[in-house]
């Protein structure tokens, strides 16, 4: 928030009016950031995305959720705000730190697997050493989110839900990790395999779906078991302030099959508990 308060008074001082626009080059954050304070500058003036990360260029820029953290916490103040161009160039990610670069798969793969099963064959054929990622793949990404988007842009609760795969769980293990330098990808793959073992108890999927997943994640370094620093009593606090908790009802998005994901409502905490014991083991 004080980022986003002296960006705005940078541009008021360099008589920045309604006619100019933000371009936010950079990961996740700064797109957020920028994009923010594109929404609220004189009202909102347009943003150009330019993401250097995957997690930005397969994720963040697109759909125009805007936001800043504060200390009470993430994505409690932001905006609706799209952008008006994205321009993703894959050479950008050559330069990432290698764990940035392998944290971004999280999501990737998360695509595949709600929405995108062929995807899994590409996927499985990827060298994991090279660090580009083709156009192709990254618009094939961007496709699925897209998609998803226009079917729900206000995630009013429609079919952005399903993009929350992995996430349930794994926002509250990265909330849950003492020290804070998880990286947001390595708490979804592990929110990812928690999800894929709930789909095996509850919504039926293959244990051979889910294994194809979990060898994924391992091929691109992810981690997919718990530190035991993070607590089950904290992982289940921070689930309980989860806005998929509405009212009670406990939403999770599972899988019945590779590529189609589902809203449910049947989780016990008997199956959360087998789950957080499940993440506790080797894979
Ligand atoms: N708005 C949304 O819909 C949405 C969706 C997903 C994630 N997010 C947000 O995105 C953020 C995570 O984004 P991120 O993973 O891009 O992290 P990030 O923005 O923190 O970037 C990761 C690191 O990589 C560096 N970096 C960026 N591009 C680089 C490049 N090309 N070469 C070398 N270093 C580079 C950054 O300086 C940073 O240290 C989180 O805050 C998350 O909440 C938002
Ligand atoms: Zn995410």
């Amino acid at each position: 928030m004080d980022q986003a308060t002296r960006l705005c008074r940078s541009l008021m001082e360099r008589h920045h009016d309604r006619s100019s626009f933000v371009v936010a080059l950079g990961g996740g954050v700064i797109g957020d950031l920028a994009g923010f304070v594109a929404s609220i500058f004189y009202r909102g003036i347009p943003c150009v995305q330019i993401p250097t990360t995957i997690i930005a260029q397969v994720d963040s820029s697109l759909g125009g959720k805007t936001g800043v953290n504060t200390h009470e916490g993430k994505n409690l103040i932001g905006t609706y705000h799209q952008p008006c161009l994205v321009i993703s160039d894959p050479d950008t990610l050559t330069t990432l730190p290698r764990r940035v670069f392998q944290e971004g798969f999280a999501e990737i793969i998360k695509h595949a697997a709600i929405r995108d099963a062929d995807m899994l064959d590409e996927l499985e054929a990827l060298d994991p050493a090279d660090q580009r990622l083709s156009p192709e793949l990254i618009a094939r990404n961007v496709g699925i989110k897209a998609r998803i988007v226009e079917e729900d842009e206000r995630d009013s609760p429609g079919a952005r839900a399903l993009l929350n795969f992995g996430h349930t769980i794994g926002n509250a293990i990265e909330a849950s990790s003492p020290n804070g330098n998880l990286l947001h990808g390595e708490a979804v793959s592990r929110g990812i395999r928690a999800a894929l073992h709930l789909s095996e108890q509850v919504t039926g999927l293959k244990a051979d779906d889910s294994q194809r997943i979990l060898d994924l994640l391992a091929k691109f370094k992810l981690p997919l078991t718990l530190d035991d620093e993070v607590t089950n009593e904290n992982i289940l606090t921070y689930l309980l302030r989860d806005k998929t908790f509405m009212k009670g009802m406990r939403h999770f998005i599972l899988l019945e099959r590779n590529g189609h994901a589902i809203k449910n409502e049947e989780v016990t905490d008997e199956h959360l508990h087998g789950t957080f014991a499940h993440l506790r083991t080797g894979v």
